[in-house]
Parts: C-alpha cells; structure tokens; sequence
C-alpha cells in the first residue's frame, strides 16, 4: 500500500505467516501425486501383458488375473487423486479463511491512501480467485508436470527412438505454454485493471441512482459503464484468443505426436525391434505423460490469474504487517493539542492544511467556522487521525496520536461526519457502533442525549429497526441524529462533530446545543464545524480556518463579536473575521 514503509524482516515475517505449514501440505500433494502418476503407468503395463503374454500364451486365466489386477490398481489411482483433490480444495478454504478478512481489513483502509472503493473491494475477489482456482484442474496439472520424466523414462525403455520423441514432443509443448505465459501476461494486468475500472462506474451508479433517474442521467451512466465494460471485453477477448488458440495447437500438437508414436512403434515392430504390445502401450504412456502439458495451457488463464491474485494479497498482508501493537494508554481526560500540523490528502498528496495549533482542554467546546473548501473538514480528520499529518502531532493527554491503539482511541473518540453515512444494519448496532456486548442503557442514554429516543421508539421496531444501506429507511434529520447518538454513545473524551446541524430542526438543534452542553459538564471536549449559528450557542471558543490555514482563534464573544486576538505563532497574521450572519459562508477579506 501507498506511504507504509515497513522493515523487510517485516514484511517476511507477514508474507510467511501468510502461507504458514503451506510448505508441508505441498510436499505431501507432490508425494501423492507421484503415487498417482506412478498408478497411472498401469495401462501400459496391462497392455503389454495383453499383447506379449495372455495374447502369446492364450491363456484366460492369466488374462483375467491381469485384468484384476489392473482393475484393482486403477481404483488406487482414483482414490489418490481423490485425495488430491480433497487436500487442495481444503487448502483453499484454509487460505480463504486466514485471508478473506486480512483482504477486508484492506479493502477498508484503502480508500484512505486513495485508492477507489472498486480497487479496495477487488481484494476480497482475489481471494474467491486464489480458492477458485485451488478447487480446479489447474493446480493438479502442476502438480503432475514433475513427474513426466517417469513416463519418459518408460517409454524410452521400450525403445530409445520413441523416448525421444515424446521427449521432442514435451519440449515442443513446454515451449508451447511459456509463449502463452508470455503473450498472456502482457494483457492479464490490464484486463485487471479494466475491470476495476468498470466496477468502480458501476459502483457509483448504483449509489447515485436516484440522482440518474431524477435528472435524466440515466442513460447516459449506461453509455458510461457500457464504454468501460467495451475495453474490459476487448482485452478479455484478446487474452482469451491468445490462451484458446494455443490451447487448440497444443492439442493438435498432441494428437499428431500420439499418432507419430504409433507409427514409429508400427515401424520398429516391422524392423523387429519391438513387440506389438509395446507399441500400445508407449502410445499411452507417452499421451499420459503429454497430458498435465496440455491442462497447464488449457488452465494457464486461470493460473496467471491465481497467480496475481496470490501476489497482491501478498502484497496487501505486507503492507497490514502489525507493527508492534501500542501500548494501552489510560484513558484521556485533560486535553486535547495540537501542535503545527500540515496536512495533506493521501492521494495526491497536495497539502490541505498547514501550521494549524491550538490546545483544548477538558470542559471546552470549540466551534470552527470558515468558508467552504476552507479546510475544516480535513482538520477534524486529522484531529482523530483518519489522516496522517505530514508535520507536527496531535496529542490526547499528551500523548500523539500515533502512541494510541486504533481501537482504544475509536472508544475515546464519537465523530459525526459531515455525510453521516450509516452502516447496514438496526438502529441498535449503529448507535452502539456495532458492539456485540452493548449495554442496552448506554445506547438509550446516547439515543436520549442525541435528542432522538423518541423518535426511534416510535418506528415499528424500535431499535431494532433494520436501517437498510446508508440508513435509507430514515430521512435525513434522522440519519444525523442517529449519527450524533452514535458519536456520543458511551461518552467519548473528544466528540468531533462536522456540521452536525446541516439537516436538523429547531427542536434537534436544541438537543444538539444540550448535547454539547452535556459532553462540557462531564469533562469532555466538543468540536462543532458548523456553518449555521445555531450549532454554537454551547460552545466558548471558535477558530476560523480559511484558504488552509487557522485564521483566527479565540472565544467566542471574541471572534463572532469582533475583536480578534492574534492567531498561534507560526499562522498568518491576524485575519478580519465575518461579524455579520451567517458566520463562515461570508467571504472573508484578506
Ligand atoms: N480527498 C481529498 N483529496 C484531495 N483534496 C481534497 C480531499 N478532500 C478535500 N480536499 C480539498 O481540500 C480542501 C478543503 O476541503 P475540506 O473538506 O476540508 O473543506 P471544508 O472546510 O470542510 O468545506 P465545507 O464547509 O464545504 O465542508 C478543498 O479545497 C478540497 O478540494
Ligand atoms: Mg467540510
């Protein structure tokens, strides 16, 4: 992943667990599969004993003898490759089992370093990819390739001139499969890349569908997600193509080649030099020995496939390598600082935000205002840490962020984004932020302090009302109360809340100002960016942040009514501040 930077003892140490007593199991499936491959020469063996023996003798007795025998080895070969077959699709789901949530982990960190959701989710099919392909013919195809000289060597037994040219023939083949490699895989990264791409339109049409249809867009967002679907089928068919028409020689190929050894076998039998037996049975040791040749072509799609979805999930566990966990810290009480930070976006890396500092302490509430694009949503971000600071620390209790333990911090932290973006699920587990063990109590109390208890039980089921995806069984006053419950739900220190009054009422106002009111009186500290006044009635500082950087700070009567104190050091001179209503939409004189 972009920006992590791990020591590679590391990231071996990730990439080994990964495929953790992987080694043993493909030591055992080779050993198997040379148990089959050795089985597998019964054929040839009972077609010489046919021809050479129960033929020439014309005795039954041996004939059937033979035929048990034969019958009794086959059903061997079966239950081995059997075997083989169970192990690898175990295998599988075992490799599922530890990666399918690693991938997921993933797929929720990368739309944070810039990658689009499609990308991210992409990692949860590389695994259904790697499992697939673990249950297919392609895996057994490279586990018997190895064991081709066996059948070589026999076939050479019977006559050296037929030995090499099923030799010739599996070089030819061999050849054969890495110009397939080759040409393949020019394309299978591209053809990837083409379907992320299509699945990332996709993925915002259906989410904006009801923008699509309200303003005609409809047909359009087709023509959109047809056009990159078009390049997605182009390469697919072009690798396809590829991969097909090898498939088609190699077949060919094999078929003359089984042909060339039944005629060179006639021949020699005429010269005298082999029985007739022989020939049988070189023809079908030298087409078993062919055979994984041409299931690795026909599966090489699928490998190549396997193949780089196994590397980036590898390269995904590399980058989620656990750096040591933090040590549990006490629980924050006194303050929050903020010391310089410069802030940029992950993707672009462009900075945001620069040489932003002030210091809170427990009981404060500070109100942030400014102009649109200002600045103040990528603030809060870095504030709770979803996005690095380039330069200069955020502390909790003097401790900087980086110290505190992802989860542990996620308790002390209630943060109400400015989309409010609730999970599929009751209203119960998204107050509760999906807690298994949730004190019924608390999340009423967050559901009261939010304003919304009402509200909720009012809804057929309560709490236990299934919100849909977004939240979409709630308006929009609603979903933000409810995001505001689940920011205050069993009290966090630092409650950050953006424009968490963009959608609400006068009486949800009310309970946002007894909210804010509620986090001061317990010792809390409360962020409010908030374009609307009305958000602020319970705060007593305010900071300005325009055009990237902190304006101005100060209490509120300070800055609303007018006199301003100079920004921290290291900010921009002091800036004039709006006076007049509505605070942070007037443009500010600079
Ligand atoms: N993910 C991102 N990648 C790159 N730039 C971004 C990203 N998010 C925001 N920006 C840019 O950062 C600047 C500040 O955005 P921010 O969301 O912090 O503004 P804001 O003050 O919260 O505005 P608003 O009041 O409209 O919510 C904007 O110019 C915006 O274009
Ligand atoms: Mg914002």
């Amino acid at each position: 992943m972009r920006g992590s930077n791990f020591t590679s003892a590391q990231k071996r140490k990730a990439a080994e667990r990964m495929t953790q007593g992987l080694r043993g199991i493909v030591v055992f499936l080779f050993s198997v599969s040379g148990i089959v491959n050795v089985l597998a020469l019964t054929g040839s063996f009972y077609m010489l004993q046919i021809y050479d023996r129960a033929l020439s003798s014309g005795s039954i007795p041996t004939l059937v003898a033979l035929s048990a025998l034969a019958i009794g080895l086959y059903l061997f070969q079966g239950l081995f490759d059997v075997i083989r077959s169970q192990v690898l699709v175990r295998v599988g789901a075992r490799l599922d089992k530890r990666l399918a949530p690693l991938a997921h982990q993933v797929a929720i960190d990368m739309p944070r370093f810039g990658f689009s959701t499609a990308e991210a989710l992409e990692r949860g099919r590389d695994v259904d990819t790697v499992r697939g392909f673990l249950g297919s013919q392609g895996p057994v195809a490279l586990f018997d390739l190895p064991w081709m000289p066996l059948y070589l060597v026999f076939v050479y037994l019977l006559h050296p001139l037929l030995g090499a040219l099923t030799l010739g023939g599996a070089f030819v083949l061999t050849l054969l499969t890495i110009t397939t490699e080759i040409m393949t895989r020019r394309w299978s990264g591209a053809t990837h890349q083409a379907v992320i791409e299509r699945n990332a339109i996709a993925d915002s049409n259906a989410r904006n569908a009801e923008i699509l249809k309200a303003m005609g867009m409809a047909r359009r967002a087709v023509g959109r997600f047809d056009r990159a679907n078009a390049e997605h089928l182009k390469l697919q068919t072009r690798t396809n193509d590829i991969s097909g028409s090898f498939g088609a020689i190699s077949r060919v190929l094999r078929m003359i080649l089984q042909s060339a050894v039944l005629g060179l076998g006639a021949y020699l039998t005429i010269q005298g030099e082999l029985s007739a037996g022989a020939i049988i049975a070189a023809s079908v040791a030298s087409a078993r020995a062919l055979a994984p040749v041409d299931l690795a072509i026909g599966n090489w799609k699928a490998t190549v496939a396997a193949r780089d979805s196994f590397r980036r999930l590898k390269e995904t566990v590399i980058a989620l390598a656990d750096l040591e966990r933090p040590m549990p810290l006490p629980a924050p009480h006194r303050s929050l600082k903020v010391e310089g930070i410069t802030v940029a976006a992950p993707d672009s890396g462009r900075v945001l935000l620069s040489e932003v500092g002030f210091d809170l302490r427990a009981g404060q509430a500070l109100g942030i205002i400014g102009p649109s694009g200002g600045g103040k949503t990528t603030l809060v971000r870095a504030l709770i840490g979803i996005w690095p600071v380039l330069r200069g620390s955020v502390r909790l209790d003097g401790a900087e962020l980086t110290q505190w333990d992802e989860e542990e911090l996620g308790g002390h932290v209630g943060y109400l984004p400015q989309d409010v973006s609730l999970l599929n699920g009751t209203v119960e587990e998204n107050i509760s932020r999906f807690d298994p063990s949730a004190d019924p109590r608390a999340i009423v109390a967050a559901a009261q302090a939010a304003g919304i208890h009402e509200m909720i039980v009012r809804l057929p089921e309560g709490y236990r009302t299934r919100l849909g995806p977004q939240g979409a069984a709630l308006s929009a006053g609603q979903r933000q109360r409810i995001g505001l419950a689940r920011a205050l739900y069993r009290d966090p220190f630092l409650v950050v809340m953006d424009e968490p009054n963009s959608n609400l009422d006068a009486e949800g106002e009310t309970a946002l100002t007894e909210a804010i009111q509620a986090i001061r009186a317990r010792g809390g500290i409360a962020l409010v960016i908030a374009h609307r006044p009305s958000a602020l009635v319970a705060v007593d500082l305010v900071a300005v942040i325009q055009n990237g950087r902190m304006t101005a700070f100060g209490s509120k009567e300070e800055i609303i009514g007018g006199t301003v104190r100079r920004a921290p050091p290291g900010e921009v001179a002091s800036a004039s501040v709006p006076r007049a209503r509505p605070i942070a939409t007037e443009r500010v004189p600079a």
